[in-house]
């Protein structure tokens, strides 16, 4: 372990449980040398994180080929640099929907967080507040909407997954707009429940299935299993008031899955949007005429994006979807997007091709596995450094107006 005082000094829980790297700049900068890009992230979160929780951060659908398209085609994306321009006053920040954050990336919906990383979604939400850069909480996330609003100072969006029942679906707006929150983003691209092999073969549904072998992989990963021991087993934490009291854990996945999988048909965005007066975006957009219908409904924003290669493996990687969509939408809504951003010059590589806004999934997640409470921060610095760089070396003052 790193930066542990002499041998008198007694460690605390917190630095038994993630790397102690201490909280100076110092600190951010030996990280920085030891893990310059997110890639270097990944193997040692793989070490530190049961390898069925692993699979389930990590698993696409099909053979997975479109996980490796995406990374691939963001690769393709050439940017033209212009030179002998003067750079004073360039600036990461960017406004969206009258806020203005310190850079054009948000922190993607991930269910079921806390799975990967026990108290992934608090540590997630606490970079959020620290950089000033969006969260987007899951409609299945372990921790409520109310405690998140708080924990990230105001800068939480919410992911709605339509509820079939349409009272959940309502109260879960709701305490959304109780708690604050101005953004929805509504996934549209679950039609049916996900076939991924990989959780197939690994027995993971929505929730872990506690078998012997499950336990012995949490065993022999002790930094896990600590701090599953602190934060709990991961819950549905904002489905408890629908669920009947004294259900069993199997009972309780069963009732959310039952919820959700289903098609979302243009009525039922129709009927959101009636209903919920902040803004909207829509997730899962990749057809330009898809983009054009949810936009004439009222929508503020579409999310290009294949559920990071999680939803079929024949879709077509986002960044490839941009162009066709930013031309069909123009300037009547706002344009974001996801699904294999690795780098800050892969967010470049968006903004230069007609995104506003940009959300990362998996690379949080890569962070908080392996660096423990500072992960999220690091990889926001990571994206942070290369975004700077990126925006100097190809000549642009502002990630979204060359
Ligand atoms: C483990 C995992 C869980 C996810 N859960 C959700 C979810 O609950 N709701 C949702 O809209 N998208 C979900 N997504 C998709 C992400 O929001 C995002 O679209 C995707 O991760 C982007 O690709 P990237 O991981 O390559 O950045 C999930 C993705 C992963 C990897």
């Amino acid at each position: 372990m790193k930066g542990i005082a002499g041998p008198q000094r007694r460690l605390n829980i917190h630095e038994l449980l993630s790397l102690e790297w201490g909280d100076d700049m110092a600190a951010d900068q030996r990280m920085m040398r030891k893990y310059p890009m997110i890639d270097d992230l990944i193997p040692v979160a793989r070490r530190r994180v049961p390898r069925y929780a692993f699979d389930y951060l990590e698993h696409g659908a099909g053979r997975e080929r479109l996980i490796q398209s995406n990374k691939i085609a963001f690769d393709n994306v050439r940017i033209t640099p212009r030179y002998m321009r003067s750079l004073d006053g360039l600036s990461l920040s960017t406004n969206l929907f009258g806020e203005c954050y310190d850079l054009p990336i948000a922190i993607a919906p991930v269910g079921m967080g806390s799975l990967i990383w026990p108290g992934a979604e608090m540590i997630n939400a606490r970079s959020a507040a620290k950089n000033n850069i969006p969260m987007t909480l899951s409609t299945v996330a372990c921790a409520t909407i109310e405690a998140m609003a708080v924990a990230t100072e105001g800068r939480l969006w919410y992911q709605l997954y339509s509820p079939r029942d349409e009272t959940i679906r309502w109260d879960l707006l709701q305490r959304a707009k109780a708690a604050g929150i101005d953004v929805v983003i509504l996934t549209v691209d679950v039609p049916v429940p996900p076939r991924r092999e990989r959780t197939i073969r690994s027995g993971l549904s929505v929730v872990p299935k506690i078998t012997p072998g499950n336990v012995m992989r949490a065993a022999l990963h002790p930094f896990w299993s600590c701090q599953v021991l602190r934060c709990g087993i991961p819950q549905f934490q904002n489905f408890t008031p629908y669920i009947p009291n004294g259900a069993s854990f199997q009972e309780t996945a069963n009732f959310v899955r039952g919820q959700f999988g289903r098609s979302i048909t243009l009525d039922e965005v129709k009927a959101i949007r009636d209903r919920w007066q902040g803004r909207l975006i829509i997730k899962g957009i990749l057809h330009p005429e898809d983009a054009e219908a949810v936009v004439s409904l009222g929508a503020d924003g579409v999310l290009i994006s294949n559920h990071g290669g999680r939803g079929s493996d024949a879709s077509p990687p986002s960044i490839e979807a941009l162009p066709a969509i930013a031309q069909a939408v123009g300037k009547d809504a706002a344009i974001l997007l996801d699904s294999g951003i690795r780098s800050g010059l892969d967010v470049l590589r968006a903004c230069s091709l007609g995104a506003d806004f940009v959300l990362l999934g998996r690379p949080f997640f890569y962070g908080i596995a392996a660096l423990g409470r500072h992960g999220a921060n690091h990889v926001i610095n990571i994206l942070r450094d290369e975004l700077t760089h990126a925006m100097r070396q190809h000549g642009f003052l502002s990630p979204t107006r060359g």
